[in-house]
């Protein structure tokens, strides 16, 4: 990576300083000052932290640093993880949000568990056809980029929530704080948040009626200055007003008036009647550990659970690489457990089956007399279709854990890369396309490759089927695990192969987030892989069983705490995304 003195580039200082100041650029003080290293946040990426008391792991170091430093002025892991929320908003554009949603799990040093979903809700206007043209077929792109790609944003409304539940430092505007020094002052941009910006420019100037910081280049570089005044305004006026700052007053007025100008339906009524709500999580038992996962409107506890329970009906073998016979049966399990997605999970208001059922035993161990344990399954009822995963997800999670078994494990997005593109005019955020994780067609793929049934249908103040899985473990009633992913349905298989191999192997964790994952979602039938997931003679012996395999390029991006075996806090951040970072902090030493 290239030193930070070498990213500052002149133009910034051309367009900021004062007259005088460039009068002694042109005069040959220039050379220092254009490698000043004053101006603009920075901080390198570490993967790897141990720490006695705080462990933050999160997607950016700007964002950890902002958990560090609230920690270090009075407050908790909550505390820490809403201020990590509110920096990712500006420092990692393309997930962090203030347009989105998410989940969290928490965990409190006396042991109680809770779930949170803030995920969006369909707008009121919303209705089931919404995507569809006259002849009932999906209109392109809709449900995915412009202003009717977005659902009512939960994230602001969860994180103050989180603040009045579990928070502990007064005022809540401190938690905002350097956010909004990062939006004000700028930060220098990464190598791969500018191959992002670039990649996405064409569609920033499409789907917005106005310039904003993300159009304000036309080539971004790494080391870039990204300036977000507008965001910082934003921020202010949520430090300021609390929830009323951001679903009401000017902010909501500037959301409504960039609805009015790009045909969407978000109103001041969707914006005034959103809530978080509180869920019981899905706890269970695999060995001598307990998980805690996100129960509907995500699947992804309700999939951990199924993909735990029929782990146990085999073997699983090796440390160094799956084997034919547990590579085929992950496989299986992963198909069923995905098929049961596509036909029953949506929101809880509208699921026929609870989730116990979907778990239960009785039903899973049925269900697994289909099981072939010499051929590949075909998603039990779907038919194979063509498909090819397009490279769309982002999604961005956090885990933070202290020394007295608090931890928390949140989850949050804007869904696709930097969601629908639209940034509302004048309040400088992002807004989410998370309608396209409805079935916006039952039947119809969404841009997962995802299936969905009508218990996932567009409907007014319903939320739409998510796979994120912030999971904590405790394991003989300590805290001993904190983990999560951005990444799709991939989040699902990244977590559970993660936390497998460390029951099952007790890995290094370093060494086990950076293990090549495989992610098979019944539909469609090929597994993805990342290449060397399995040997080749493995591979060979899956095709000969049916598999088919389509090699991807990497899968999820894990971030997690764990409590070593010698008592300390283990962070890991995953070489995947070259942002992600650990960072602990020692203050009682
Ligand atoms: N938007 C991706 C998910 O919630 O699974």
């Amino acid at each position: 990576m290239k030193s930070f003195f070498s990213l500052l580039s002149c133009d910034f200082l051309i367009c900021r300083l004062s007259p005088l100041f460039y009068m002694l650029l042109l005069t040959g003080f220039a050379l220092q000052q254009c490698t000043s290293p004053e101006v603009g946040h920075w901080k390198e990426a570490e993967k790897e932290a141990f720490s006695e008391e705080l462990m933050i792991v999160s997607s950016h170091p700007l964002a950890v640093e902002a958990g560090l430093e609230i920690y270090e002025r009075g407050g908790n892991v909550f505390d820490a993880a809403v201020a990590v929320q509110f920096a990712l908003a500006v420092v990692y554009p393309r997930a962090g949000n203030l347009g989105g949603g998410g989940f969290a799990i928490i965990r409190t040093e006396a042991g109680e568990i809770f779930a949170q979903d803030h995920r969006e809700v369909a707008p009121g206007a919303a209705f089931r056809e919404m995507y569809l043209d006259s002849l009932g077929q999906p209109i392109e792109g809709l449900s995915l980029r412009g202003h009717l790609a977005s659902g009512v944003p939960g994230t602001v409304a969860g994180l103050i929530d989180i603040h009045e539940k579990f928070g502990q430092l007064q005022p809540f505007s401190i938690l905002l704080e350097p956010a909004i020094q990062y939006a004000s002052e700028g930060f220098r941009i990464s190598a791969t948040e500018a191959e992002r910006l670039n990649r996405f420019l064409d569609q920033f100037i499409d789907a917005n009626t106005r310039g904003n910081a993300f159009t304000a280049k036309t080539i971004w570089e790494e080391g870039d200055l990204l300036l977000q005044p507008e965001l910082a305004k934003t921020l202010e006026a949520i430090a300021t007003y609390g929830a009323d700052g951001f679903y009401s007053g000017w902010v909501a007025d500037s959301l409504k008036a960039e609805m009015e100008r790009g045909n969407g339906i978000i109103n001041y009524d969707d914006l005034k009647n959103y809530q978080p709500e509180w869920r019981k999580p899905i706890s269970f038992q695999f060995n001598k550990f307990e998980l805690h996962s996100m129960p509907p409107p995500s699947s992804g506890g309700v999939l951990l659970n199924q993909l735990f329970h029929l782990v146990e009906k085999e073997e699983i073998c090796c440390e160094e690489t799956w084997d034919t016979r547990s590579a085929h049966h992950l496989l299986e399990a992963s198909r069923l457990g995905f098929a049961l997605r596509a036909d029953h999970l949506g929101d809880p208001e509208s699921m026929m089956l609870s989730t116990g059922q979907l778990t239960s035993a009785i039903r899973l161990d049925s269900l697994w007399q289909l099981f072939d344990p010499h051929s590949a399954g075909d998603g039990l009822r779907y038919v194979e279709k063509d498909f090819t995963l397009p490279e769309a997800y982002e999604t961005t999670h956090t885990s933070i854990a202290d020394s007295r078994g608090n931890a928390i494990s949140l989850t949050t997005t804007l869904n696709s890369n930097f969601g629908s593109k639209v940034v509302v005019g004048g309040a400088g955020f992002f807004m989410n396309n998370e309608m396209d994780d409805f079935s916006i067609l039952p039947g119809l793929p969404n841009q997962f490759g995802l299936l969905g049934s009508e218990v996932n249908s567009v409907k007014p103040g319903r939320r739409m089927l998510s796979s994120m899985t912030p999971t904590i473990v405790e394991k003989e009633g300590d805290f001993y695990m904190a983990i999560g992913s951005p990444g799709g349905p991939t989040i699902i298989s990244a977590v559970f192969q993660v936390l497998l191999r460390d029951f099952l192997f007790d890995l290094d964790l370093n060494d086990n987030i950076s293990r090549p994952r495989f992610h098979q979602q019944a539909f469609p039938k090929a597994t993805r892989i990342e290449n060397e997931v399995f040997s080749e003679a493995v591979k060979e012996e899956l095709k000969s069983r049916g598999h088919k395999m389509e090699v991807v390029d990497r899968m999820a991006v894990v971030k997690v705490v764990k409590k070593s075996a010698g008592g300390k806090l283990q962070g890991a951040g995953d070489k995947r995304n070259p942002d992600d970072h650990a960072a602990g902090i020692d203050l009682r030493k």
